[in-house]
């Protein structure tokens, strides 16, 4: 973010007042602030007794006696597939539908809270049945179809830890993932639909699954887009044919508060991604309070729409297991936003009267661009609160979000929040915050965060820091699975006393924060995590390429861009004069040992990269080119000269 756009931000002097009507409705209140400041376990043990039914009471709250590994409830006990559907069936609400399924192409269909508890019965046992048990783990890569819910919950119910990964990841990073989590099965599909045409997902299993140390002994295939699929009779099973064989009836057991729910994966600033791993009862409780008073989510009269992928915590906490812990009603999409068309949002809203809208800037920045007209052309007078989530979303499309989209009334709510963190952290509660376009504000009840400097140190409002969080939360990672000493190392070690989110702030003279971005090598683009050193690796990993050096450029539409520096191994043929070639052939190397999403906006074939006397990419000198900028200070190069070649080579041509 350049200095200017800073200054601006930090003069944003609108406000929005709440509307005292929706006040009147909202279950977020001032109140909540002044309860969880008074007694901040009593606030979440009220929070855990509020939203999740406990099959065996707890009578501990936190302890944080091996800091910073937190339990909290740990003598509690609960199932968290019981607490998203079973209760709600059992208190007489087993015909509302909890998914309204909107598939490609044109597929749809409404599951009931009872088709849920149906099918998760089924799933549990069927999961029993390949052996599945306590200790073991299972891989999820699946589009974005109800069986993904039941897997995952099905997985829940059993006390096996999921770990999706999503579906737009590549074989080899399925594989990596599959390993660190020693994954014994894998629940996958034919294929999903993208844009209209049926694509494959299974092939990229048989590929992750072809090392003979592989951990898993049987894959479960959901028949979705009908497609012939490579068949290992020994390891593969149709996800209909185990359902088919499965009792019924399965009773759920209370697992331990603290029992590992599951295992994600995200980008650190090393290579290898990171399995962050969530336990059961804090992550519960955080998940539904947040839904409930920070998207305002009413069950008896909401329908609610998150728009991300399942793939990514917002679709664990947000689709799964924030609103069905609620036993809200939502709509589950498949598709993209431009298949069939432009409006097809817009279209689904005014179809299932949304009220509830969680999506992200870079879909809002998108919308902006084709035009208000389009959404015009439908009723969106159902909607009446939106939420942000990803990305520091700019006031400009803040303000079109909420008068295009939110009729000039609805609330948003931009939320700020990781993987690490399980649920939001920071956020305007609607109803009681006064909105300022472009500000994450305040941590919600129930948390503590600040901005400080290297010694740890609140900095002055108008000073920019780094983002800490000051207490332990509900639904805070419980470390990296299997590698407790990264945990500390890279969350806790800064500071000992607080969480380092990694993510530089600032707060304005009312103190509301205001997100920056990164301060580490994790780049956000379209509001997905990627890790400049894991695409750097993807890169030096094709015979061609001698070295490289990745960063994010600030880029219009999708907040960050990812633009690599490569050298060149000597002889690497480049017959093109221009590297077009090359280029492309990287672009598509990084696509396959990632995913597309991972995938360089461009690659700038360089004869050198600027480095300290000590061997450090000066990164900040990259991005000044990748941006288009005055190159800053290069004084501290071992080698002066070497942003000067740089700049000769890209004006010669080498850009993409
Ligand atoms: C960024 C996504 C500004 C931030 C839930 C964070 C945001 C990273 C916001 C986590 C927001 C998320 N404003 N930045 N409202 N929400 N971020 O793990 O840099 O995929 O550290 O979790 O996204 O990304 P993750």
């Amino acid at each position: 973010m350049s200095n200017e756009t800073l200054a601006n931000l930090l003069h944003e002097d609108r406000s929005f007042p709440p509307d005292p009507a929706f006040t009147a409705q909202a279950n977020g209140t001032a109140a909540l602030y002044a309860a969880a400041d008074a007694d901040y376990e009593g606030f979440w043990a009220d929070q855990a007794r509020t939203y999740v039914t406990w099959s065996k009471p707890f009578t501990q709250v936190l302890d944080w006696s091996n800091a910073p590994f937190a339990k909290w409830f740990a003598d509690g006990e609960l199932n968290a597939a019981y607490n998203c559907v079973d209760r709600h069936v059992e208190a007489g609400r087993g015909d509302k539908v909890a998914l309204h399924w909107i598939g490609e192409p044109g597929d749809t269909r409404d599951v009931t809270y009872a088709d849920l508890h149906r099918e998760v019965q089924l799933a549990a046992n069927a999961l029993t049945d390949l052996g599945l048990g306590k200790g073991d783990t299972v891989a999820i890569y699946l589009p974005m179809i109800p069986e993904a819910v039941v897997a995952m919950l099905a997985c829940a119910r059993i006390g096996v830890p999921h770990s999706v990964v999503f579906g737009g990841f590549s074989a080899e990073a399925l594989n990596t993932r599959i390993a660190d989590a020693q994954a014994k099965v894998v629940i996958t599909a034919d294929g999903g639909w993208r844009r209209g045409t049926p694509s494959a997902l299974k092939p990229a299993v048989d590929a992750a699954l072809d090392h003979a140390d592989t951990s898993v002994q049987k894959v479960l295939v959901v028949r979705r887009t009908g497609q012939d699929v490579a068949w290992n009779d020994a390891r593969d099973v149709w996800w209909h044919d185990a359902m088919a064989a499965a009792s019924p009836t399965h009773v759920a057991q209370g697992m331990e508060a603290e029992h590992p729910l599951f295992i994600l994966y995200t980008s650190g600033t090393t290579g290898k991604p990171k399995g962050i791993f969530h336990t059961t009862g804090g992550y519960l409780t955080q998940a539904a309070y947040t839904n409930a008073v920070v998207h305002d989510v009413h069950p008896d009269r909401d329908v609610y729409w998150c728009t991300a992928d399942i793939g990514w915590v917002t679709g664990h906490s947000y689709i799964v297991y924030g609103p069905l812990a609620l036993g809200a009603t939502q709509v589950l999409y498949e598709g993209t936003p431009d298949t069939p068309h432009q409006g097809r949002f817009w279209e689904i809203v005014q179809q299932n009267k949304v009220t509830i809208l969680y999506t992200a800037p870079t879909a809002i920045r998108t919308f902006m661009k084709w035009g208000s007209d389009i959404p015009a052309k439908f009723d969106l007078s159902s909607i009446r609160v939106l939420g942000s989530v990803g990305e520091p979303i700019n006031p400009e499309a803040w303000m079109w979000y909420r008068d295009v989209i939110g009729g000039g009334s609805a609330p948003i709510v931009d939320t700020w929040w990781q993987t690490e963190t399980g649920g939001i952290m920071i956020s305007p509660l609607p109803g009681v915050t006064s909105l300022k376009p472009g500000s994450a504000q305040r941590p919600i009840p129930g948390i503590g965060a600040e901005v400080v400097d290297d010694m740890g140190d609140p900095v002055p409002n108008g000073h920019g820091g780094y983002l800490v969080l000051t207490k332990p939360w509900p639904a805070m990672l419980r470390g990296l699975w299997g590698d407790p000493a990264r945990y500390v190392e890279t969350y806790w070690s800064r500071w000992p006393q607080y969480y380092f989110a990694g993510d530089g702030a600032k707060k304005d003279d009312e103190g509301n924060i205001w997100l920056l971005g990164r301060v580490d090598d994790v780049m956000n683009v379209s509001g997905h995590r990627l890790s400049t050193t894991e695409i750097e690796s993807a890169l030096v990993s094709h015979p061609k390429v001698a070295e490289s050096a990745v960063v994010g450029a600030n880029d219009e539409m999708t907040g960050q861009a990812v633009v690599a520096f490569v050298i060149l191994r000597a002889g690497a043929s480049h017959a093109d004069d221009d590297n077009t070639g090359i280029v492309e052939e990287l672009r598509n190397h990084v696509a396959k040992e990632i995913g597309p999403i991972a995938k360089p906006k461009r690659i700038l074939i360089v004869p050198e990269l600027p480095k300290t006397r000590s061997g450090k990419i000066m990164r900040r000198l990259l991005r000044d080119v990748a941006e288009g900028r005055q190159v800053g200070d290069a004084t501290t190069l071992a080698d002066t000269s070497v942003m000067d070649l740089i700049k000769t080579g890209l004006s010669s041509g080498s850009d993409d």
